[in-house]
């Protein structure tokens, strides 16, 4: 076929198909422009998403994106605890809420820990063992004696006569939950270390949580008190439990020289 054949019968493709052939032909002809405008929509793209953040981050005044640094949780520290050479603040029971726990009444206990503690000796007693209570309830005024009168009596200085001894006001001997506890059958080890030889301490170990009490100070306690084996305490209602858990939390006190629990 000749130039002039060829044209003629171009022309005979009716107008509306003639697009289709001519494009069909160049498409399989030229990749290079197909690149080149891939590149072109690519470089769009990046434009647009470029301008979008660059109007984002102008719109938020101010904002540094640094990451706050992790405060450090904070940590009960004995500093920040109210007490006086270790020993916490505790109120006064009052009197009509305790009831006597030996014969004459005199030493007595709040009514709930005095129930538990008679229901405790009798079932000490049943396994040959006798729990005598030594000390219960103390007023303030009780333990102002006891901490200064006997700490000038025995010459002492403040924190020798602290360590086994609270000051008024911060015993929890004025709360009436808390009771010191002798083996009757061993009086001599009354108030001394001893008595965690005897079978009535052995006995306490084993069962005193089954009546709600626990040892206030075993060895190397957080608040720094010698370790008292014959001091118990009632932790058997939401009063005493708060009472006794509630004194040990953070009261956010500034802390004070001499107010350290070592
Ligand atoms: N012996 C204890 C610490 C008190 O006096 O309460
Ligand atoms: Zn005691």
């Amino acid at each position: 076929m000749n130039d002039k054949q060829k044209q003629r019968s171009f022309e005979d493709i009716p107008e509306a198909l003639r697009d289709i052939r001519v494009s069909h032909k160049s498409s399989s002809v030229n990749p290079k422009l197909i690149m080149i405008g891939l590149g072109g929509l690519v470089i769009m793209i990046l434009g647009i998403s470029g301008i979008m953040i660059l109007v984002s981050s102008l719109s938020q005044p101010n904002t540094v994106s640094v990451e706050p640094t992790p405060s450090p949780t904070p940590t009960p520290s004995p500093e920040t605890v109210e007490n006086i050479l270790g020993h916490l603040p505790y109120e006064e029971a009052d009197p009509n809420q305790l009831k006597g726990i030996t014969n004459d009444g005199r030493i007595k206990l709040r009514t709930k820990a005095a129930d538990g503690f008679l229901r405790m000796q009798r079932d000490a007693r049943a396994s040959g063992i006798i729990l005598t209570p030594i000390s219960g309830f103390r007023t303030v005024q009780e333990q102002e004696y006891l901490f200064f009168e006997i700490k000038r009596q025995r010459n002492q200085d403040t924190r020798k006569r602290a360590e086994v001894s609270a000051p008024p006001r911060y015993s929890e001997h004025h709360t009436g939950y808390a009771i010191d506890i002798g083996d009757g059958q061993v009086p001599a080890t009354h108030l001394s270390e001893n008595f965690e030889q005897t079978p009535a301490f052995r006995w306490l170990e084993n069962n005193a949580a089954k009546y709600s009490f626990e040892l206030s100070f075993p060895r190397n306690n957080p608040q720094g008190i010698s370790y008292e084996p014959w001091h118990w305490r009632y932790v058997g209602d939401p009063d005493s439990l708060k009472t006794f858990y509630e004194a040990q939390q953070l009261q956010n006190k500034p802390s004070q020289e001499g107010n350290r629990v070592n």
